[in-house]
This record gives C-alpha cells, structure tokens and sequence, in this order.
C-alpha cells in the first residue's frame, strides 16, 4: 500500500478509535447533565462547530476518495449516536423541568379569599335621615349646630341664666380653661337659637345631632347621645298646630296602631310644656310589661309652646310671632322602635350590630 499523501496528525481525528472515544466522552457528558444548561454546555462540547465529531468532519474532503466512504460512515454514526443521546437526555431534563415546575409554580385555586366584610351605615345616621325626611315631606328645613357650643346658646338665650336651677337638669361638660363660658352643647335646643338669628321668619326646622352630658356609660345612659330638635315659630301658631305635627310625625314612625298623647312637663324655653308619649310596642298599653314598667305609655321627647322669653331673646317679637319646639332622643327612638334595649350596642362600633341595619336605606 502506498502511503497516504494527507496529514497523517489530521486524520488522526478520523481514527475509529479517536472517534470511539469521542463518541463515548459525548454520551457520558450528556448522560452526567443534570440540567438543560449543563446539557447545553456539553453539547457545543461535543456536537458544537470545534467539538471532535465536527473538526473530523471537515476531515473527510481531504481523504483520498476510497478512505471517505468508510471515513464518512464512521464520523456520522458518532454523530448520530451523539445527537440521538443529546436528544434523549433532554427530553428526560424537559420532563423533569416541566414536572418540577408544574410543582414550584403551582397555584392553589381552591384557596378561600380573606373575607371583605361589607359595612353597614349605621342605624343612628339612619333615623336621623328618616325624621327628617317626615319633617322634610311637611316642608321643613334641615338645620345644623355646632357641637362646641357657647353657654349663651346652649343655656343663656333658652331661658336659663346662669342661676336657673334648671341648668342643674344637665350634668354639663365644660371646656377648659374654667370660665371659658364653651361647652359640649348638651341639648339641640341651641340650634332653634341659631335657626331663629339667621334664618328669620316664618322658621320651620328640624336638627338631628349629637349631644353630651357628663354620664357614665350603663345600658340607658350615655355620655354622647343622639337628639332631634324642631321648631316652628310664625303668626298665628297654637298647640293645635303642636299637637297635630306631632302626631303625624309619630304615625310616620311608628306606625298608625300606637296612639300620642301630651302630658304636662316642664322646660325654661317652653310655656306650657309637655312630654310626647306612644303607646308602648311591647304590650300595646295593656300594662304588666317590663318596656314600659307597666305603664302602658312610652316617652319619647319634650315639646311645648315656645317660651316669648326665647323669642325675645332672638329678638322675635312675641306679640306677632308664636311657635312650638320638641327634642326628641333618637337613641331612644331607635331603641323603641327596633326593640334594642342596650344603647351600648349603638356606641360600641360592633359590625356584628349594625349589619343588622345595613339593607336601611
Ligand atoms: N332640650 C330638652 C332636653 O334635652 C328637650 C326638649 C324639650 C327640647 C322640650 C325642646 C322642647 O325643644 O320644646 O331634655
């Protein structure tokens, strides 16, 4: 045989045994790949453009004819032994990845939501709109005070001068420093003092709010509590008038089936004065009740026939000019009239309580 006229070196690449050993470098790298980025490393290893099977390759064209036949056959079997493997281990890798991530990246749709309470307006804000609106249907105005009150308003311009002893009626809170002459206004009456200054005349208004006195906190008491005041002062106004607007408004709220009546009280700003009672929901006036005490009767605010000394004092002349006034507890109210005998339960912000009111509107 003669000898080759090739670069003996090169061709060394073409050896069955070189190329053998290529082939079982490739497998074992691809086999020992623990991650599709290893396996992509081993594969510019070994089946890249400078990987063994590739540069022996190239060889081929410099063999003489008869050698690359056998030559051609060799390096291709290597590569397809190569990329068969290549291809095997990456579909077991893939799998693995997808397996791995359909677990780390699982989404657990079964999972409950933390539960958004839905709130509820509260059923004191609630019966503040629905007296009004009783007010508002027989053409009266929605008036407003404020809470921080000066004595004058609160006590002084209502007919009680500082030694009345009517102001002893109200455990009032004062605000410092002493003698500042401001209080947390203790009634809604203030506002009919307010109303008259600016409004004028004729005046009809209604003014739910909050009031203050220094109470402790038990199931009837509470040192902030809710009122609503009316007024009506123009010509010609008697109790009639008193009677009659009372009355609708009870049957307004209360339904028609419980009965009115005025009974003989006493406040400074009113002359003569009364208390507004409803028969009682619980026993309908037949007594033997815990409601009511047996009484058959429950009271639900203070009115009269507005004192001319308050007139006088908004500078009304009370020769033409009469009215009548009412102040009503709106806690008691509500209580009354949805049977809620703790008015801690109106105070105490527990959703559990005025969800219950919540479909109010
Ligand atoms: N302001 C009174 C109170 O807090 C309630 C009241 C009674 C208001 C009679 C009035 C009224 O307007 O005429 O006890």
């Amino acid at each position: 045989m003669s000898a080759p006229d090739y670069d003996p070196k090169q061709v060394s690449l073409l050896d069955a045994a070189q190329l053998t050993a290529a082939r079982d470098a490739g497998l074992a790298a691809f086999s020992a790949a623990t991650s599709l980025d290893l396996l992509a490393l081993a594969r510019t290893a070994h089946l890249g453009g400078s990987a063994h099977v590739a540069l022996a390759n190239r060889e081929i064209g410099v063999l003489p004819p008869a050698a690359k036949g056998d030559a051609g056959k060799r390096v291709n079997e290597v590569r397809k032994a190569l990329d068969l493997a290549f291809e095997e281990r990456k579909a077991v890798l893939e799998g693995e990845r997808d397996a791995r991530v359909l677990v780390e990246e699982r989404v657990d749709v079964s999972l409950v939501p933390g539960a958004v309470l839905q709130g509820a307006r509260h059923p004191l804000t609630t019966i503040q709109e629905r007296i009004a609106d009783v007010f508002v249907a027989m053409g009266w105005e929605v008036a407003e005070g404020p809470e921080v009150e000066h004595e004058w308003f609160n006590f002084d311009a209502l007919n009680m001068p500082a030694d009345h002893p009517a102001r002893e009626m109200q455990d009032t809170l004062w605000l410092a420093p002493e003698g500042s002459q401001v209080v947390l206004r203790t009634q809604t009456s203030p506002v009919q003092i307010r109303s008259l200054l600016a409004r004028g005349l004729p005046c009809y208004v209604v003014a739910p709010g909050r009031v203050f006195r220094n109470d402790a906190l038990d199931a009837t008491h509470s040192p902030v509590f809710g009122q609503v005041e009316g007024l009506c002062v123009d010509e010609g106004i008697t109790m009639a008038h008193l009677r009659g607007t009372l009355e609708a408004y009870a049957a307004a709220m209360f339904g028609t089936h419980l009965a009115s009546r005025l009974r003989p009280s006493y406040f400074p700003f009113t002359e003569p004065s009364a208390e507004l009672d409803i028969t009682c929901f619980a026993c309908l006036g037949v007594g033997e009740c815990r409601v009511c005490s047996s009484e058959g009767w429950i009271e639900v605010g203070g009115c009269g026939m507005v004192n001319p000394a308050v007139l006088v004092a908004c500078g009304v002349d009370p020769e033409r000019y009469s009215g009548f006034a009412f102040g009503m507890g709106l806690d008691r109210t509500l209580m009354f009239r949805h049977g809620i005998t703790d008015i801690r339960d109106l105070y105490e912000g527990d959703q559990r309580f005025t969800r219950a009111f919540g479909t109010e509107a």
